[in-house]
């Protein structure tokens, strides 16, 4: 496509369903510019990483065009990595063509303008790449329900068992040192409370296979390597700008991968019978794909979550702490017990995490490529796509489009507990699509998404089960490695933990 930043055109001869029937707005060709060759990418990745900042690098892009469809290049880009150029959709009405697999063509775009090689993952194209229209990705994804369902039974359990176990630790550091790590701290509970419920056997459970404690170091080191080449880590600006420039060879993390893989394949025989018996699927296939599904899409989604879930809390003040524990120990009754109907009635706990979850999307970036020409609607216009171009959203833009909230930029905690939170959520689309909608075998919409949403009520209630409040101190990195401690955690005090 040929850049351009011309502004308007006479209404369009082109039908599209994206169009309303009553309003024909005016079709503009989609403003931006890709600069020179390798030049421009270079520029556009010096901004983005350095100079303003990935929100900043959007929003001025915004203001220069006033549109919030834009072609930019997307890192990493060539000389060393493939087409940078992209069309990124910065609002909630444009970001929704992404949902709809009829229009885009979602074939290996999961990590953006790039795809990290198959060695990482056993030599096979792992399902969050794959597009509907391949007929594995209905299997492997019924696959992943499939284990979400059978290991329901075991979710509250093992989550309460494995957050006992990190608040004890929380508990002992904070006695000797005056601090206790929440970043080790979840790393830990939230691998072995996923091993446990979703294969049933404890990471660090001895044997031939085991990852003793070394599972979220393994893990992180395998995961770094795929994402780095488009999202900084927090390293030293010099390391991470030849990562981003390079792509890295996996024979780097391939001794941390085989050990993960052994552990799975050696571990979850019971669950590969039911991938190769009931889904047709190839035993080696499926088991990366199980550890891929456990260890990225959920361990790392997770690590990205929990952050952000006690720093919006924490900056919420310490009443605010209050009323969450009242509302999660009012729902759970006179035997304190945690059960699902309880997790349900807690309405400013589910209000809270849907907040988070529009502020801080954990995978903030979603992709697709046109599969014919299309026009995409934004509100104040309506572009001309290429069949063939790349879409891309920013969802921690889009889901603070003021014109689907208000005050967009402010934590809102009670934002979804009034009459209009069916409307609102329709515009909370972090899971690749509606909060209203549900993954199929069809879509490409998170089939994590409503276990997410289970899991963060499940910690915020046991956290306040366990104490009144926490504070947090500084924080110190940034990125994916930032490490969060807790300075205060205050236990209950109604003699009820
Ligand atoms: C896909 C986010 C946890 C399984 C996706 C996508 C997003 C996402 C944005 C769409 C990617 C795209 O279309 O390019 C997250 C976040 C999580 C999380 C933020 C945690 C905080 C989980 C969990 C599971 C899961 C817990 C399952 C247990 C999947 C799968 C796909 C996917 C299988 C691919 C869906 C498909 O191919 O149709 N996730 N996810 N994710 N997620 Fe999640």
């Amino acid at each position: 496509p040929s850049s351009s930043s011309s502004s308007s055109s006479s209404p369009s001869p082109l039908s599209s369903s994206t169009l309303s029937p009553t309003v024909v707005p005016s079709i503009r060709e989609v403003p931006g510019s890709y600069g020179a060759p390798l030049l421009g990418v270079a520029l556009d990745k010096l901004n983005y990483f350095v100079v303003q900042g990935r929100d900043e690098f959007f929003y001025s892009l915004m203001r220069r065009y006033q549109s919030t469809v834009v072609r930019v290049n997307m890192p990493p880009g060539p000389p060393f990595f493939p087409d940078s150029r992209a069309i990124m959709l910065l609002d909630h009405k444009s970001i929704r063509v992404l949902f709809d697999t009829s229009k885009v063509e979602k074939r290996d775009v999961f990590a953006g303008t790039y795809m990290p090689s198959t060695d990482f993952t056993g030599g096979f194209r792992m399902l969050p790449y794959l597009d509907p229209s391949e007929p594995k990705h209905a299997s492997l994804k019924g696959f992943c329900f499939d284990i979400l369902r059978s290991s329901a039974p075991r979710f509250l359990p093992e989550f309460h068992t494995a957050f006992r176990e990190a608040a004890d630790e929380w508990d002992a550091q904070l006695l000797a040192k005056g601090e206790a790590s929440y970043t080790a701290g979840c790393q830990n509970f939230v691998l072995c409370f996923l091993c446990r419920s979703m294969i049933e056997i404890d990471p660090s459970a001895p044997g031939p296979a085991s990852l003793a404690e070394q599972g979220p170091s393994l893990i992180q080191a395998w995961t770094a390597l795929q994402l780095v080449p488009q999202t900084s880590l927090g390293l030293p600006t010099p390391i991470e700008v030849l990562l981003q420039t390079f792509p890295v060879p996996y024979t780097l993390v391939s001794n941390q991968y085989n050990k993960i893989y052994q552990f799975f394949f050696t571990n979850a025989q019971h669950v590969l019978d039911i991938a190769e018996q009931k889904y047709g699927l190839d035993r080696e296939e499926a088991c990366h794909n199980l550890l891929f599904l456990i260890c990225f899409n959920t361990w790392g989604g997770m690590q990205l979550l929990m952050p952000s879930i006690v720093r919006r809390i924490d900056s919420a003040g310490v009443s605010f702490q209050r009323e969450l524990a009242r509302d999660v120990r009012s729902a759970v009754g006179e035997d304190g017990r945690l059960t699902m109907a309880a997790l349900e009635r807690m309405k400013l706990v589910k209000s809270t995490v849907y907040e988070v979850l529009r502020m801080d999307p954990p995978v903030p970036f979603q992709y697709g490529r046109a599969k014919e020409d299309l026009i995409v609607e934004s509100h104040d216009a309506s572009y001309r796509i290429r069949k063939g171009e790349l879409l891309g959203g920013y969802q921690k833009i889009a889901m603070r489009d003021p014109k689907a909230f208000q005050f967009p930029d402010t934590f809102m905690p009670r934002r979804f507990m009034g009459p209009d939170a069916e409307r609102l959520l329709q515009n909370v689309t972090w899971s690749n699509g509606p909060e209203t909608e549900d993954p199929t075998l069809n879509n490409k919409q998170c089939a994590g998404k409503d276990f997410v949403n289970m899991l963060a009520r499940m910690f915020i209630a046991e956290l306040y089960l366990r104490y009144d409040f926490f504070k947090l101190g500084p924080i110190s990195g940034s990125g994916p490695t930032a490490q969060y401690k807790f300075k205060v955690l205050q236990r209950r005090r109604d003699g009820s933990s």
